[in-house]
């Protein structure tokens, strides 16, 4: 028996049928318009076209933003979403159970269970995507708070009145260490010259350089992109340093665009994280590492936690 995953991301939705071993199966990818209305028929129909010849149980959908698990609401800091009632208005057009779970609970779900979690029982997961996502699973459980919206590790204060963020708030780290954060530092970077001849050269032909680009450009060895990496990389070691007087994991789980560039991120990130975890505690070895699902963790996730919830 399968369960449906869908994750809705800012641009496209992924779905698929999920096995019990957490297996993907006729995985799909669509574009969307950014409106509700568009995302919802979307959702429909994939939920139709992957339940039509398959044996499913219940669906699970994970969107980006503060999901309030009981009323199945969502208010989204980056998508046009305010208290949108998005489970009740899929679950009234679908014969199947829905949950509605957040983007990263899902993702880092599924890296908890078959991923590159699945060896410990105490788990962070941090996606450096559009926004930052966070996933907590302590002692085998999926942290979600009193109504769903603990674990927003991303909106987490890092600087005193800084940077505002959409979520109404200043200085979260979300603002520092994103894929949008690292798109804003590399521009400035590019704009106050010195460093990165190839990332100023792209900046004078395009203009705004995209995420992509940094990255191929960090790969390339242009020391801008890299000090772009670095910096992102770094303030997100030293939040994981405050996280951890709270959380004390076993693993930090790396996620989202900007972790395809592996040590490049993680490196900065664990000398981060030493010089301002309290009591300077030294990571383990394993401590930190890159996602292993990578764009299939959302969908994998929610579909086994919709299993789990709807068994
Ligand atoms: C949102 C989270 C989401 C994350 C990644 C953040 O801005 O608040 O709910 O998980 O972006 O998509
Ligand atoms: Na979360
Ligand atoms: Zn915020």
């Amino acid at each position: 028996m399968f369960t449906i995953g869908i994750d809705i991301g800012g641009t496209k939705i992924a779905a698929g049928l999920v096995a019990e071993d957490g297996s993907l199966h006729r995985p799909t990818r669509v574009a969307t318009s950014p409106s509700s209305d568009a995302i919802v028929a979307a959702v429909v129909h994939l939920v139709h076209e992957l339940s039509a010849d398959a044996e499913v149980s219940a669906v699970g959908v994970a969107a980006a933003g503060f999901v309030d698990h009981e009323a199945g609401t969502i208010s989204s800091p980056n998508i046009a979403w305010r208290d949108e009632p998005l489970r009740e208005r899929v679950q009234s057009e679908i014969d199947l159970p829905m949950v509605l779970e957040n983007d990263a609970n899902a993702a880092g779900w599924a890296e908890y269970r078959f991923g590159a979690g699945r060896d410990v029982r105490n788990m962070v997961m941090l996606t450096m995507g559009t926004g930052i996502g966070g996933a907590v699973v302590s002692d085998g459980v999926l942290h979600r708070g009193a109504t769903g919206m603990g674990a927003e590790l991303g909106h987490v204060r890092f600087e005193r009145g800084g940077l505002l963020c959409g979520c109404g708030q200043r200085g979260c780290i979300e603002q520092y260490a994103s894929g949008r954060a690292l798109q804003r530092v590399a521009n400035d970077l590019a704009d106050a010259g010195g460093i990165g001849v190839m990332l100023a050269e792209r900046r004078a032909r395009d203009g705004e350089i995209a995420g992509h680009a940094i990255s191929e450009l960090a790969l390339a060895g242009d020391r801008g992109a890299l000090e772009a990496v670095r910096s992102v990389s770094a303030a997100l070691g030293e939040a994981c340093g405050s996280f951890h007087a709270i959380l004390e994991p076993q693993r930090y789980v790396i996620g989202g665009g900007v972790a395809a560039l592996g040590e490049l991120v993680l490196s900065p990130l664990r000398e981060a994280f030493l010089v301002h975890s309290p009591m300077h505690q030294k990571p383990v070895d394993d401590m930190f590492q890159i996602a292993q699902l990578v764009n299939d963790a959302g969908v994998i996730g929610a579909g086994d936690l919709a299993r789990a919830e709807t068994s």
